[in-house]
């Protein structure tokens, strides 16, 4: 019998995608060339909004502009954690004007913000797993932005090398079920970051590559419920026979964007 799972509420920042659309190509999924069905992109949001409400989370929204169609994926705007917020440094010049956006959400909000000095997509590529912190680099996120979480947490950062474009956020090739173990797919890692997350999670759900390929490590769990793509079937089952209850969220609209329930999703820890 799997031990049983208990959830924690959430308080979620979220960005409505007025605006969302495909208009530049900064990831391989965005040079896929399929028109974005705007319509049916807002209800695909709107329900993810909805089953997050409705399992107990509290969820804040920024406003979107007109002129950033990926300000939706407010995973990117920061990592907050022990109500520190370390802001975004974006690496594509067509996302850098967020970075002041959420900024002021989270000013207005009475944070503080470190603004980092390299480049920074905050929680696209800092995951936080109980005492620590797991930090992608290769593609965006630098090692330099790595030490600057370090100082201003000052909890371990654990440095971890992407090398699959296709997976160029740590938030798309790994997730944290609760503050013990994650579920990641290992090829999108070097050898020796596999090596890493082998040592720290032994017992860790390995994905397929269809089921990272549909997103399914782009997931949210409050360590009972795990908001998943539903295309990630083997996923799905994996994580319900460790006793998570899936909750099943359909954003493939986002997926042309190269973006998932994470990508939406910014979890303010206070
Ligand atoms: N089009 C966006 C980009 O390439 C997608 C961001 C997805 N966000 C994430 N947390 N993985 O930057």
């Amino acid at each position: 019998m799997p031990p049983i799972r208990v959830a924690r509420p959430r308080r979620f920042l979220v960005c409505e995608p007025r605006f969302f659309d495909v208009k530049y190509a900064i990831n391989p999924w965005m040079r896929d060339g399929a028109p974005v069905d705007t319509v049916l992109a807002r209800v695909q949001w709107e329900t993810l909004v909805r089953a997050y409400r409705a399992h107990g989370h509290t969820m804040e929204t920024v406003e979107p502009a007109a002129e950033l169609p990926d300000m939706v994926f407010a995973a990117n705007s920061a990592l907050v954690l022990g109500g520190r917020v370390l802001g975004a440094r974006f690496h594509a010049p067509q996302r850098q004007p967020e970075a002041a956006r959420y900024a002021g959400w989270f000013k207005a909000a009475g944070f503080d913000v470190h603004e980092p000095e390299e480049v920074c997509e905050g929680e696209g590529d800092l995951v936080p797993v109980g005492g620590f912190v797991l930090a992608g680099t290769g593609f965006r996120t630098t090692p330099g932005a790595h030490r600057e979480a370090q100082e201003l947490f000052g909890v371990p950062v654990i440095g971890l090398h992407l090398i699959d474009p296709h997976f160029y956020h740590l938030d798309t090739a790994l997730f944290a079920l609760d503050d013990e173990n994650i579920a990641y797919w290992p090829p999108a890692f070097s050898p020796g970051s596999r090596a890493v997350l082998e040592r720290l999670f032994p017992d860790a759900v390995i994905a397929s590559r269809d089921d990272a390929m549909a997103f399914g490590l782009n997931s949210v769990s409050d360590g009972r419920h795990v908001f998943i793509a539903p295309q990630a079937d083997g996923l799905i089952e994996q994580v319900s026979r460790r006793g998570y209850r899936p909750v099943p969220v359909d954003l493939s609209e986002f997926r042309k964007a190269g973006g998932g329930i994470k990508c939406c999703t910014q979890e303010i820890r206070s």
